[in-house]
């Protein structure tokens, strides 16, 4: 249990229009910090008006790129409540993927109450228009002043939070994707599985590409075989074959554990729905569409939720999907996590944490 200190700022922010927020965009009023080094352990966590952070240009983290980060959000039921969706899910990846970068680890209850207690702190950031919620982004660096290479001796875990609307510009509305031959997001053996910052600087390029072409997204191909399909921007991604909903399966290792992917595989089993974690090559996919069999394709994410994809293209070939408009499987996936996450909806899973 930590015994975290609690500084209120004296200057509070102007709220931003909750109607029009985007993503990402906006800060909250305060932030949730904690130290690590080898003689005290993680101590002295704090929650301090949000602020620039102080740390040496030879920190390791500019250098090596030692770090991690989270995504999840905190919803406002409509009885005035405040809950989380499956927590515990994201609090494990965060321990994985310490582990895979040697970050020393966190107790998950600490990281727990240090979320939980952040958000309740600036509650009255929990934006309550249609689609939008509180992004919470937990984060490590390695901070010690070096240059050689090695696991840091000391961190900072930070929390910040963020009213947000929809990832996409195009909301729920379908995203036009370009797959990727040249650059690759991930490789067996690397840090595919894990949520580092590393992974989303190598997609940089191809994500550059695929806009400067018209594009809001790349389908990132395996990087051994390049034919597989691993994931989609920064989402995983479903397709509907006939009656069998395909994503890739997680066993390489080079494909982001998603909750949202988690909870889309349980729903749809709920509802009798066949689905198979599998290898899906794009070969088989394009085969599929011209036997007119690729009937939905959806990409899942926290931030994104469910983001519908109405074209799927590469430099020959080009895969209108559904006629360009939102499949009833993304629609019904779409309207059930969310309706749980905002409390709207039954929840039969248990996955949402009323902390408030
Ligand atoms: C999320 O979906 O929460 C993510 O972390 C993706 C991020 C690139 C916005």
């Amino acid at each position: 249990m930590l015994n975290i200190r609690k500084e209120r700022t004296s200057t509070p922010k102007v709220k931003p229009d909750y109607s029009n927020l985007g993503f990402g965009k906006y800060f909250t009023d305060h932030m949730f910090l904690m130290n690590y080094s080898t003689e005290k352990g993680w101590h002295d966590p704090r929650i301090v008006p949000y602020a620039p952070l102080e740390l040496e240009p030879s920190a390791m983290v500019f250098h090596y790129a030692q770090e991690m980060f989270e995504g999840m959000k905190a919803y406002k039921t409509p009885d005035g409540g405040v809950q989380l969706f499956r927590p515990m899910k994201n609090i494990e990846r965060m321990a994985n993927t310490n582990d895979r970068l040697c970050i020393p680890q966190i107790p998950n209850e600490d990281v727990l109450q240090a979320i939980t207690e952040t958000v309740l702190f600036d509650e009255d950031w929990i934006p309550t228009t249609v689609g939008t919620s509180l992004y919470i982004r937990p984060f490590i660096i390695a901070t010690d002043p070096m240059l050689g290479v090695h696991p840091s001796h000391t961190y900072i875990f930070c929390i910040i939070l963020s009213p947000v609307a929809a990832y996409y510009a195009e909301g729920i509305n379908p995203v036009k994707i370009f797959i990727e031959r040249e650059y690759v997001r991930a490789v067996k053996g690397g840090t595919g599985y894990a949520k580092v910052g590393g992974n989303y600087a190598a997609s940089l390029k191809g994500q550059e590409k695929a806009n400067a072409l018209g594009y809001s997204q790349v389908l990132w191909l395996d990087g051994i075989n390049r034919k597989y399909i691993d994931e989609v921007g920064a989402m995983n991604v479903f397709f509907v074959i006939g009656d069998e909903v395909i994503t890739p399966a997680l066993d390489e290792g080079n494909i982001l554990p998603g909750v949202t992917r988690a909870s889309c595989i349980e729903l749809l089993k709920s509802w009798g729905v066949k689905v198979s974690e599998r290898r899906l090559s794009v070969d088989e996919l394009y085969e599929a569409y011209d036997k007119g069999e690729l009937k939905e394709a959806f990409g899942t994410g926290t931030a994104a939720v469910i983001s519908p994809i109405g074209s799927l293209d590469d430099e020959t070939k080009k895969a209108v999907i559904n006629d360009g408009k939102i499949g009833a499987i993304s629609q019904r996936l779409y309207d059930t996590l969310t309706g749980i996450q905002w409390g709207t909806v039954a929840d039969p899973f248990g996955w949402t944490v009323k902390i408030k």
